[in-house]
């Protein structure tokens, strides 16, 4: 059935697909909601958007996205609370930042009302998707792709605006085990890194793949100039306790400016503890594990939430993290979800 709101035109799906999914035992990504958001660029400006029943898009091989890898995109997640109202987190931040990211890659910037209306449009039509419950979410995926036919290496003229949303439980069904680079980088000096560019990703699963055979599901990357400095880790922000202190990298062009990591910031500073938002030496956290100053290191991001990490391993040699009573990561996770989950009061204005 298709109507029309103010910006965008709807049509909703005939058949939902809910049944066909347990949601008890979801692998995180596989299954979309019922509905999706399709927004195309051309002849200069974007179009109305479509908010219409998932399914495939139809587009020519000669397309610059799948030659350049001309795309960009969002990870973002909504909450039920316990009297069934729905929460995003922080999208302010997420629509910022894609734009952020569209502009490096040579790309237009998409229109907030566009942006807000689809995705509330769509958590409207597919509330039944999200579960209420700690762990429960329903991630949203934005992600702009450069839609023009040909294959000449220049920006593409027409773009199209996606938003697809998954149910999802934890990323991490378990703390992890982490290498240190040694060899591969994720980013450079003036490159992309600090963008949610789709090409960041795929660059990673090789050096990724390599360190699994060895027992490591993540890496954590360092510098691309000395690899002396610790930067990101996988798909994260990473954070390192040392005593009683928080220490993380600042971010730059080499990385991301992830929201979980600013909303560990807040939280820990609100909770009296120092942070520390500097370069981190690798040789800084392999001595304090060799002291026993090194008391946790955890991953933070939007899919993640928080993971802790087991150990790590540098040079060949693994470095297991102490149990710690009191963890960071554990009570910085608890504090955010009970505000994701309306649980706790909204002292920094995040829901939305
Ligand atoms: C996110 O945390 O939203 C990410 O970008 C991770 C994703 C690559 C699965």
């Amino acid at each position: 059935m298709e109507t029309q709101s103010t910006t965008l035109n709807i049509t909703k799906t005939s058949s939902s697909r809910i049944n066909e999914v347990d949601f008890d035992n979801l692998a995180f990504g596989k299954h979309c909601s019922d509905h999706m958001m399709i927004c195309d660029y051309k002849d200069g400006k974007w179009q109305t958007p479509q908010v219409l029943p998932y399914g495939p898009i139809p587009m020519e091989p000669s397309a610059k996205v799948f030659h350049y890898g001309q795309a960009v995109f969002e990870g973002m997640k909504a909450f039920k609370d316990d009297n069934d109202k729905i929460w995003l987190f922080r999208p302010e931040d997420n629509f910022n930042r894609i734009n952020i990211s569209a502009e490096r890659l040579a790309m237009p910037a998409f229109p907030k009302e566009y942006f807000f209306e689809a995705l509330e449009t769509i958590l409207k039509l597919d509330k039944d998707w999200i579960k209420k419950g700690r762990g429960n979410s329903l991630y949203i995926r934005p992600f702009v792709i450069g839609t023009e036919n040909g294959v000449s290496a220049s920006p593409s003229d027409e773009y199209r605006f996606i938003i697809i949303c998954c149910p999802a439980k934890a990323y991490y069904s378990n703390p992890v085990k982490v290498t240190i680079a040694q060899k591969y980088s994720r980013s450079a000096d003036g490159g992309v890194g600090f963008a949610k560019a789709a090409g960041n990703y795929a660059a990673q699963f090789y050096p990724t793949n390599l360190a699994k055979e060895k027992g490591y599901q993540q890496v954590i990357w360092t510098d691309a100039n000395t690899h002396e400095y610790l930067e990101e880790c996988g798909t994260m922000n990473v954070f390192f306790r040392v005593g009683d202190k928080l220490i993380t990298a600042p971010t730059n062009d080499r990385i991301l400016d992830g929201i979980t990591r600013k909303c560990i910031i807040a939280l820990a500073e609100d909770d009296g503890v120092t942070v520390e938002v500097r370069r981190v030496p690798v040789k800084e956290i392999v001595g304090a594990a060799n002291n026993g100053e090194l008391k946790e290191i955890f991953g933070a991001g939007t899919a993640a939430t928080i993971v802790p990490f087991l150990g790590f391993d540098f040079n060949e040699k693994y470095y297991e993290l102490p149990e710690v009573e009191n963890s960071y990561g554990a009570r910085f996770k608890q504090k955010l979800q009970d505000i994701q989950y309306n649980q706790a009061e909204d002292k920094f204005g995040w829901r939305h």
